[in-house]
């Protein structure tokens, strides 16, 4: 028995990550929660003949607190999506507050929760939630995940549509690593797998060209959709293929291995030797973990890269840092 929970289920990315979770076999509870429309798109999802069970809730009558109850995975779409124009600080300005409001709910509802958050700014929203959630003294960090999965979707793609094979598309996998907004977007394609013809890695101008379009794929999207919106759809995908490895691993699946951006601190130890290899020491960053019913039981270590790769790593520090310290002055 397995409930998932959506918060900002009536949304761009909400719906359609709904719609993927009902059509996950190992999801048997779905609660949906919004400040708009929550009921009634649970009611359409609910006519699907799959085995979840589907509830929609509105903040009033704590529909907050009904639809966290009992809940095993939290994810969080909920907060405003980019438009053009705006500035990462407006964003910012407007979904910590959001997501802070959440994360309280969650620390009083569902502290034991997996909790997975979307809203953006990720190098900042998730400090956020550690921070409510330490305030409140339920703070695990082995069950606290940034969603980078988009990143790693788009590097994988980016790099299988540019070698022109087809046969790739759902089988190539570029690890990411760093944070989640452009320089500290870190695509490591020399760790491809399978791997990448040295034509492609020894190519610096296409190299380029791609790290660029992964960190900025975000404002492709926003430009394309010409003030309608982000990425939702693609991003729906990667946050419902995320829920799907924590499912398993919750079920007692070993070796499930998933990208996410987390407190370092998971893995004291697996956190030491990526505090080593990228030569800094930094709170959070997106890494490879291993995930357990515990939640993260090791941080994978990021292994060799080229010396490009090492020289984007330097650059994406000092940035991260800033993004994660803004939590701060939020709090
Ligand atoms: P949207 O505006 O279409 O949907 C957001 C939903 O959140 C709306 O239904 C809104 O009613 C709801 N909401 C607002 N305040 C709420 C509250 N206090 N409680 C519950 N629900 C609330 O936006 P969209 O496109 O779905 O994007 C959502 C977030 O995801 C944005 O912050 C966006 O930047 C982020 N995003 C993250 C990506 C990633 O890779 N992690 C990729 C793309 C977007």
């Amino acid at each position: 028995m397995v409930k998932a929970v959506v918060l900002g289920a009536a949304g761009g990315i909400g719906q359609p990550l709904s719609l993927l979770l009902k059509n996950n076999p190992l999801v048997t509870s779905l609660a949906l929660y919004d400040i708009v429309n929550a009921p009634g798109v649970a009611v359409d999802l609910s006519h699907i003949n799959t085995p979840a069970k589907v509830e929609g809730f509105l903040p009033p009558n704590e529909g907050l607190k009904r639809a966290l109850t009992g809940a095993d995975v939290v994810v969080i779409p909920a907060g405003v999506p980019r438009k053009p124009g705006m500035t990462r600080d407006d964003l910012f300005k407007i979904n910590a507050g959001i997501v802070r409001d959440l994360a309280t709910g969650i620390a009083l509802n569902a502290p034991k929760a997996f909790v997975l958050v979307i809203s953006n700014p990720v190098n900042s929203t998730v400090p956020i939630v550690a921070e409510v959630f330490k305030k409140h003294g339920v703070f695990d960090p082995k069950r606290l995940f940034g969603v980078t999965t988009l990143d790693v979707v788009r590097a994988s793609t980016f790099s299988a549509e540019a070698i022109k094979d087809p046969s790739l598309a759902n089988k190539l996998v570029v690890p990411v690593y760093g944070g989640h907004s452009g320089v500290t977007i870190l695509p490591a394609f020399s760790q491809a797998k399978p791997a990448l013809p040295a034509s492609f890695l020894e190519n610096k101008e296409t190299l380029e060209a791609i790290t660029h379009r992964v960190r900025y794929g975000g404002d492709e999207v926003v430009k394309a959709k010409d003030g309608a919106g982000s990425a939702t759809l693609s991003m729906a995908y990667a946050g419902a293929s995320f829920v799907e490895k924590v499912l398993r691993a919750i079920s007692g699946e070993k070796g499930v291995i998933a990208p996410t951006f987390v407190l370092l601190e998971a893995d004291p130890a697996g956190g030491a030797v990526i505090k080593q290899e990228i030569g800094g020491d930094i709170a959070y960053f997106s890494v490879n973990v291993e995930l357990g019913p515990a939640g993260v039981e090791k941080i994978l270590p990021i292994g060799k890269v080229t010396e490009y790769e090492k020289s984007l790593f330097a650059g994406a520090l000092a940035e991260l840092e800033t993004n994660i310290k803004t939590v701060c002055a939020f709090r």
